[in-house]
């Protein structure tokens, strides 16, 4: 998870002020990381091992969590007793609704004291609650795309914007879906093809619900689609909003689109938005941290369009970004 192409590096190893002290792992463990991955030789010198709460907490400050749900539940209540600071890039943190998380994943939540003290990662909408966080609920790839996107617009709804629908048609590389081995992902079954799957039942729809609804200040619900793209990594996503012009005269109307989401994102290092005209593609966010946005406006149709790298801005790069914020180092530290 902490590759970072073109470099042969990781974002740990890069990082200056971050040392990699331990390593775990399940089916891998009880091995050098150098026989696993024959590119850390002479660069990384560690066992790697099962997760050992005790044998953790007397070497690092911080743990980053690359496991799947409800793995993460087990081992985040031991980790901030030992009083570590802990993020999690699995979902088992994001939803603050515990039915709503065994709607979507299939089992009940077993640590929900801890639900309350995580905070929702995304840098852009929640900056000063990192700072002070022990427990961090890293976002989803998908919805960190759908969420950028919409924020800016869906601030204009909590201001009387009235939205008909909002429609995500999203795309994501083969490594969206790990390392594990399974028949549809294997490289005949993808390879020169190309499909929808879990077509609006997504476990990503409920993440993007929550923080959309949060942002509009009402509950809103979005149609969630995701195809899976032949490529290694990427998201694209290309979002419909429909905008309701019976209802009470929105701020977005009154205002360019495009100039609400450039002054939106004025100062966010890692949010680029698009020249007029100009839309984003995979090749411009691939091994970068950058979401990279596109607006298109027509009457009553607002059409946005971003592109994210899922393991980097979707996954280990906002983690580690997440972790500059939460240790105070400077935000853009070991990603550009
Ligand atoms: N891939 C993405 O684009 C992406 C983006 C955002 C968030 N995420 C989330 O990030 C998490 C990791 O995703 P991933 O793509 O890196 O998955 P992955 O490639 O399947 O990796 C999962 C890791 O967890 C380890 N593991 C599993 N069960 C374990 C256990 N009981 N004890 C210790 N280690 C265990 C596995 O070790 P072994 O292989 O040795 O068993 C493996 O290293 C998931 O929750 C995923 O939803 C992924």
């Amino acid at each position: 998870l902490w590759e970072l192409p073109g470099t042969q590096g990781t974002l740990l190893l890069r990082h200056p002020s971050v040392r990699i002290t331990s390593l775990t792992a399940k089916i891998d463990s009880a091995q050098h990381i150098a026989s696993i991955f024959p590119k850390f030789k002479n660069r990384l010198d560690l066992m790697v091992t099962l997760p050992d709460v005790a044998a953790i907490a007397k070497s690092c400050e911080v743990v980053f969590l690359a496991l799947p749900h409800t793995v993460s539940m087990e081992l985040v209540p031991k980790l901030l007793k030992a009083g570590l600071r802990v993020i999690d890039l699995s979902a088992d943190y994001r939803l603050a609704d515990t039915a709503v998380y065994a709607k979507h994943y299939h089992c009940a939540h077993k640590d929900s004291a801890n639900i309350a003290k995580g905070v929702y990662g995304l840098p852009e909408l929640y900056r000063q609650m990192i700072k002070k966080t022990k427990l961090l609920a890293n976002p989803g790839c998908y919805p960190t795309a759908a969420i950028l996107s919409l924020a800016p617009l869906m601030a204009c709804a909590a201001k009387g914007l009235e939205v008909d629908s909002v429609i995500i048609d999203a795309k994501s590389g083969v490594t969206g879906a790990g390392r594990k081995l399974a028949e549809g992902f294997l490289f005949c079954e993808c390879n020169e093809d190309f499909k929808a799957y879990r077509v609006n039942a997504h476990q990503h729809a409920p993440e993007i619900d929550q923080e959309v609804s949060k942002l509009a200040g009402k509950k809103l619900s979005v149609t969630f689609v995701p195809h899976l793209l032949p490529v290694n990594r990427g998201i694209l996503e290309t979002i419909y909003v429909k905008k309701n012009h019976r209802g009470t005269k929105s701020q977005a109307t009154s205002h360019k689109i495009h100039e609400l989401y450039k002054k939106f994102y004025k100062t966010e290092p890692f949010v680029r938005i698009k020249d007029e005209g100009q839309f984003p593609r995979l090749r411009d966010v691939v091994g970068t941290n950058y979401c990279d946005i596109g607006i298109h406006e027509e009457a009553g149709q607002v059409i946005i369009i971003a592109a994210i790298d899922n393991l980097l801005k979707g996954a280990s790069g906002q983690a580690v970004q997440n972790m500059n914020i939460m240790f105070g180092f400077a935000e853009q530290t070991g990603l550009c």
